[in-house]
């Protein structure tokens, strides 16, 4: 290993200078040792905020932290291995549909996804939501299934990217989270580890979204497709809005149900639209399709079959849960309050801030304030008004689900914040831009 002095690394990193490919290597490897101790990495995690890094180094830092633990070995499975990453929103289900309707064309989904974020829902605390379900697979117990269901959706073991593990708790808690390079090392270190033919990024941008202004977000997303390239992993990314909720349902149960609702045929246009955007380029990067309207068609068709809600409850009862969720949704916890949120005036839904609807739900118990807390996957909202949509006064735009009372008043106070009613308003488009490493196509202004 290259002989490092931890403190000299990090004095050249905060002066802008860039690190070897052995030089990163070694700090990654120390790290993972504990030979360097979390205050000098944090140190150097806020020099790369500041001093930023270049392609070259990123790559290095990206392989590094490949390197510091196992990947998938998927070797002989004999289909197309290709798996969705989205950067964290309110209300996106996707993943829940998107895995089960991918395996049922027949592809393999590896998805290892995370938990709620800040403001944000994670896929791991909605799939909990169904009593019995597992997510803590070994990565043996991973392998096994993807051969035999081909598909799995689990959370991160301590086997892969454990530097990762690490370093995005450090960063977590040392204000550099918001780093292109640090995020997109991050994720791409875990997803390359999957084993993947091809990935499908979905970067959300606006107000909900970790990252709200577009052109930050289409660097991330080239800077993430730089990676995954270069390690022959086809990746494509497509911007999508989060200036709202996605679909109706917020929390963790709630959502679970609206997914559901989806491969059954009744999920909310947004969601579907957004879900069969990327399900089409999952399709197309794997190569399983060439054009966008047959890919469209096959993933219509398994959900028309209902060949993607077998898939689902398949999956389910895999992983230990209760497969009989997916008809009776109503064995999903349901907190004891639904109670009608009513509009206050006439117009037209104007804004429904998404930052604000998930902050509520950590507030009503359906997030974490700290990693340690159990989370309520009953609670949440229902907003069946959109963006754009003409309400009347006393209509009702949604339904706040609550344990008690206090849970009540929390949802009315946060929905009262959320929702803009005025005279005139439109929704702006879902799905904007379209980034490969070709360039950028622009979808929708
Ligand atoms: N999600 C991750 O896995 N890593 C980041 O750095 C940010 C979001």
């Amino acid at each position: 290993m290259h002989a490092i002095v931890p403190s000299r690394l990090i004095e050249r990193k905060r002066d802008g200078a860039a690190l070897s490919s052995g030089e990163w290597q070694a700090i990654i490897q120390g790290y993972v040792a504990e030979t360097i101790p979390d205050y000098q990495m944090a140190a150097l995690a806020m020099a790369v905020v500041f001093q930023g890094m270049a392609e070259e180094e990123l790559a290095a830092l990206t392989e590094a932290m490949l390197a510091s633990g196992k990947r998938l070995d998927l070797t002989g499975i004999g289909k197309p291995v290709v798996d969705k990453h989205s950067i964290g929103g309110v209300g996106d289900k996707t993943s829940l549909l998107l895995a089960p309707m991918l395996a049922a064309t027949g592809l393999a989904v590896p998805m290892i996804s995370g938990r709620g974020l800040g403001h944000t829902g994670g896929t791991l605390d909605k799939l909990e939501a169904i009593p019995g379900m597992r997510t803590d697979l070994s990565l043996e117990e991973a392998v096994a299934q993807l051969r035999t269901l081909g598909v799995v959706m689990m959370g991160q073991t301590p086997e892969i990217v454990p530097a990762d593990k690490r370093l995005y708790a450090l960063r977590d808690v040392t204000g550099t989270v918001e780093s292109i390079p640090l995020i997109s090392a991050s994720i791409m270190s875990k997803k390359l580890a999957e084993g993947l033919d091809a990935l499908v990024l979905d970067i959300k941008t606006g107000s909900g979204a970790f990252i709200t202004d577009p052109e930050q977000s289409l660097t991330l997303a080239k800077t993430m497709i730089a990676i995954g390239e270069s390690h022959h992993c086809h990746t494509v990314a497509l911007l999508t809005a989060m200036d709202r909720p996605l679909g109706h349902a917020c929390g963790n149960a709630l959502e679970t149900e609206e997914a559901i609702m989806g491969l059954s045929g009744s999920g909310p246009s947004d969601l579907m639209e957004v879900t069969y955007a990327l399900g089409v380029e999952m399709l197309i990067a794997a190569g399983a399709e060439r054009d966008r309207p047959t890919a469209q068609h096959r993933l219509e068709q398994v959900v028309e079959s209902g060949a993607a809600k077998t898939m689902l409850a398949t999956l389910i009862d895999a992983q230990g849960g209760a497969a009989g969720v997916v008809e009776d949704p109503s064995l999903l916890p349901r907190a004891p309050r639904a109670v009608p949120y009513l509009a206050h005036r006439g117009g037209v839904v104007a804004e429904i801030a998404p930052r604000t609807i998930g902050h509520a739900i950590v507030e009503l118990g359906g997030g974490r304030r700290t990693t340690e807390d159990e989370i309520d996957p009953s609670v949440g909202f229902v907003l069946t008004a959109k963006p754009g949509d003409s309400v009347h006064e006393g209509q009702t735009l949604g339904t706040i689900h609550a344990q008690d009372e206090e849970g009540v008043r929390i949802g009315v106070a946060a929905l009262d914040e959320a929702i803009t009613i005025l005279d005139a308003g439109q929704a702006t488009p879902l799905v904007t831009h379209r980034v490969t490493l070709e360039g950028v196509e622009r979808l929708q202004c």
